[in-house]
């Protein structure tokens, strides 16, 4: 086999070995994809500004992300489905993330439920809610999580509905996978996987099926985001569930400065810059785009995170010296898990720490928290003159 040495490489791998429906889900965005395809192209156009004879003896990437310590600031997102694209795949991440020393953070669209994960855990994780319409619900997820020693909540601010992604219609997206000729035809390609997952009993939406009330197709993401998701959100709703919770809470999805000065006078631990990928609003700009106007509304306020985008070290540290305190990478986990389970998110990671210390060492900093704006070249018109 070929060196693996770069997240490139885990995805080839994680296309062969893991059912279209899933890699397809990972690796789409909403309608067009342009935001998706932007999340990425974007981070591009911003240069380094490379310094030379500078001692880069005693380097260190370890910061903290809402005061608690972690090995470089880079966090695994939360991502829906995770246990199909490995069996147990939840499980698998979150302890290749402990063991590096960075957050999990366990999607409630997961296969593995919240105990499966703390069961196979030692350190806390992070749980992600979506803003549900059902009261009981929410508080008894809030319950399991605490009863797991979940250490912060993220609360998903875009999406009370689905941005649509064509390939999932089009593949029948469930899980476990309905057989169909086509969906049979791609299994035969990838017993592997098929093996594996015979092998676990976790096949199905570990936090959903058997929780929540008047579903009525469990099997699917789609129908159950129609079906149980609160459109009526409002900042009032939103401080509500902050109060439910009571412990840390990270606000996901904020695009914009009002909404950041809006979850920063809420009390907000952290808000995540995010378009979710690309997968809910089509068209908006990229994330790294949105940051520097945020930071500017909130920066002093309130810790400011991103996600959306970032598949290398480069981007970790171009994000970090725009002035974020942490990122969260999806996609790029779920690439080396689908390509080699837990020791594939484990190489993630580790290309991701390689790239983002000799990065660092080459722009001369020692220190993840020295660093800030002035190693970059940034385009004059980044952020853009919108009318
Ligand atoms: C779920 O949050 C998704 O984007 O599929």
């Amino acid at each position: 086999m070929a060196a693996i040495t770069t997240i490139e490489d885990l995805k080839r791998m994680h296309k062969r070995r893991t059912p279209k429906m899933f890699y397809d889900y990972a690796e789409s965005g909403s309608w067009t994809e342009q935001t998706f395809r932007e999340n990425t192209s974007d981070f591009d156009k911003i240069k380094f500004r490379q310094r030379v004879a500078v001692d880069m003896t005693n380097r260190t990437t370890a910061t903290t992300m809402i005061g608690q310590e972690v090995s470089m600031p880079v966090a695994l997102a939360p991502v829906g489905l995770t246990g199909m694209q490995s069996a147990d795949g939840e499980i698998k991440a979150a302890r290749a993330a402990e063991k590096f020393g960075v957050p999990f953070c366990l999607s409630t669209m997961s296969i593995c439920s919240i105990e499966d994960v703390a069961a196979k855990t030692e350190k806390p994780f992070w749980f992600q809610v979506y803003t549900l319409k059902d009261d009981d619900f929410m508080k008894r997820l809030f319950d399991r999580a605490r009863a797991a020693g979940c250490s912060a909540v993220v609360i998903t601010l875009d999406l009370q509905i689905m941005g649509q992604r064509h390939k999932d219609l089009k593949n029948g997206l469930s899980a476990p996978p309905k057989f169909t000729l086509a969906s049979m035809a791609d299994l035969a390609t990838k017993w592997p996987w098929g093996i594996e997952m015979l092998q676990t009993k976790r096949r199905f939406f570990g936090n959903i099926v058997g929780h929540a009330k008047g579903v009525s197709n469990p099997a699917s993401l789609a129908s159950w985001t129609a079906e149980a998701f609160d459109h009526a959100l409002d900042w009032e709703r939103v401080a509500e569930l902050m109060k439910m919770w009571g412990g840390p809470v990270i606000l996901k999805g904020i695009m914009d400065a009002d909404d950041a000065r809006k979850a920063a006078e809420l009390g907000a631990d952290a808000i995540v810059v995010s378009n979710h990928g690309g997968r809910q609003l089509d068209g908006t700009v990229s994330s790294i785009r949105a940051l520097p106007a945020i930071m500017e509304a909130v920066g002093d306020k309130v810790e400011v995170h991103l996600d959306s985008g970032i598949r290398s070290g480069q981007d970790v540290l171009k994000a970090i010296a725009m002035g974020a305190k942490g990122t969260y990478i999806g996609r790029a986990y779920v690439n080396g898990l689908g390509a080699m389970g837990q020791k594939g998110v484990t190489k993630a990671l580790e290309i991701i720490h390689k790239e983002l210390d000799t990065t660092m060492a080459l722009c001369g900093r020692r220190d993840i928290n020295n660093v800030d704006r002035d190693i970059l070249m940034v385009p004059e018109d980044f952020e853009g003159r919108w009318a």
